[in-house]
């Protein structure tokens, strides 16, 4: 369990205010947030974040033993947000390299893991997970596709019974990354990624490369077939491949 727990109305971030409480010397933190004014996303992006219908949580995790603690950490979190998530659909909710949660071809929760501290000597992730529960169809203005539990399965659903859900399997995740690494849950990350097998193209910013998706490696790396050859690829952004 989190020594400190911090329900908010309001924040600018559940991520900065983390960080804010680390800094101050906090630390095993749990921050909740009904609304946030600055949520933020992956590549500097916005998450949108109205108020009372969602989830925008975000945690501490002490990285006590090196960088080798972090790799294939963000895939492990959306494997804790898969197993939270999938009692309540039945189909097609599924992970996208390397931690987008979907439902069908659209994104129902992200994942925002940033460092704290110095590399040389201790520091700590704050891990934050956003996850669309109750919003209706006309509440976003989204330009990528996005969903709702709500929309997918034309219910509310109650958000604490998610958060404590969400918990627990995070933490039961956050123990096996440093017990066994990533490399112990790649096998169930690979059933669940809607694109294992599927031809893509991963987009950097000054280049495209186009293959067949043949995995996750034991460090979260993505498996890509290029030509006859295999390549794993630790950035860039993932799109599918219409054929
Ligand atoms: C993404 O771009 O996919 C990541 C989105 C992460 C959003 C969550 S909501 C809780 C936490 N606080 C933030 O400001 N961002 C993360």
């Amino acid at each position: 369990a989190y020594r400190n727990i911090f329900v908010f109305d309001q924040l600018d971030s559940t991520n900065l205010e983390v960080r804010r409480q680390l800094k101050t010397g906090i630390n095993d933190v749990l921050v909740i947030a009904e609304e946030q004014t600055e949520g933020r996303g992956r590549r500097g992006r916005q998450w949108e974040s109205p108020y009372a219908t969602n989830i925008y949580l975000s945690v501490s995790w002490p990285v006590t033993q090196g960088m080798a603690q972090l790799e294939g950490l963000s895939l492990s979190v959306g494997l804790a947000v898969y197993r939270t998530l999938q009692p309540y659909l039945q189909t097609n909710l599924g992970l996208k390299w390397p931690n987008d949660v979907l439902i069908g071809h659209k994104k129902v929760a992200g994942i925002l893991i940033e460092l704290l501290g110095d590399p040389a000597d201790s520091f700590y992730a704050v891990i934050g997970i956003g996850i669309n529960i109750n919003l209706k169809a006309n509440q976003l203005k989204v330009d990528s596709p996005w969903t709702s539990l709500a929309l997918e399965t034309g219910k509310c659903t109650d958000r604490n019974e998610l958060i404590v859900s969400l918990v627990r399997h995070l933490q039961e995740i956050l123990k096996q990354q440093s017990a066994e690494g990533f490399a112990s849950m790649r096998k169930e990350w690979e059933q669940v990624h809607l694109w294992q097998n599927k031809m893509v193209s991963l987009s950097f910013t000054e280049h495209e490369i186009v293959g067949k998706v043949l995995g996750v490696s034991p460090k979260g790396e993505l498996e890509l077939l290029v030509g006859d050859e295999q390549k794993n690829f630790a950035g860039g952004e993932l799109t599918l491949r219409l054929q």
